[in-house]
């Protein structure tokens, strides 16, 4: 495959995570999402969102950071853009591929954003390597597809992760394929293997990549047969 592997992203609002994980140096970026900074408590509305993610920018920089905005009435959606993107010079936009009731009106707001307003966006909340090739073609930087969820409906999110791959490259699209909605450590690698860009990883997962019950029984040993041999 000739694809540059970008890296690992934390699917997190939470600041202890990105700073221990960020100072491992295994992760590229951070997303969220309005469900993940409830979950994490970010608390005080609009100001209170702007406060944590303007925190969260500047530990990471220069790496980028996804913020999603909260609405999806046009012109609320275009004004957030506007807004987030100024917060911080890492910030991306997140924005669905559209509506609740589906519609174009997103696809047209990300193209005027990475076109006419020089922003980039993360498009989200997609299915299908249809959708992804489609939110490329309107210029989007990154492309964001749910694996767990595809998995969770029936089918095989590599297989589509492999597609988007491809149709992107066959169009030599420049943007990045991000796999999210991680559900099992196995995700991570097999999302790579099957052409990800990046895989945006929920801290938990992260911890479960790492550590081997193997590995730690072997460390015991040599834990202990270094304590013996300086009895020797
Ligand atoms: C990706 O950018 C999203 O934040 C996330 O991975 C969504 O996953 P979920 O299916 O756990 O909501």
């Amino acid at each position: 495959m000739s694809v540059k592997l970008t890296g690992i992203f934390l699917d997190t609002g939470r600041i202890g995570e990105i700073r221990k994980y960020l100072s491992l140096g295994i992760v590229h970026g951070v997303t969220t999402n309005p469900t993940i900074l409830v979950k994490d408590g970010i608390t005080g509305g609009w100001v209170g969102i702007e406060k944590h993610c303007k925190e969260m920018a500047s530990i990471i920089d220069p790496l980028p950071l996804s913020v999603e905005v909260t609405t999806n009435e046009p012109k609320e959606m275009r004004d957030q853009a506007l807004t987030i993107s100024g917060w911080a010079k890492n910030i991306n936009v997140k924005i669905t591929i559209h509506g609740p009731e589906g519609g174009t009106e997103n696809l047209e707001l990300i193209h005027e954003l990475e076109t006419k307003r020089n922003i980039r966006v993360n498009v989200t909340a997609m299915m299908s390597a249809q959708q992804c090739l489609l939110a490329a073609m309107a210029g989007a930087t990154y492309v964001s597809i749910f694996g767990g969820r595809v998995n969770n409906m029936g089918y095989d999110s590599r297989q589509e992760v492999r597609r988007v791959r491809s149709l992107l490259d066959a169009f030599g699209s420049s943007a990045k394929i991000i796999v999210g909605s991680t559900r099992e450590v196995l995700n991570i690698v097999e999302w790579f293997e099957a052409g990800a860009d990046i895989v945006t990883v929920t801290p938990n997962l992260l911890e479960g990549m790492l550590v081997h019950p193997y590995s730690k029984e072997t460390v015991k040993m040599f834990l202990d047969d270094g304590a013996r041999l300086q009895r020797l």
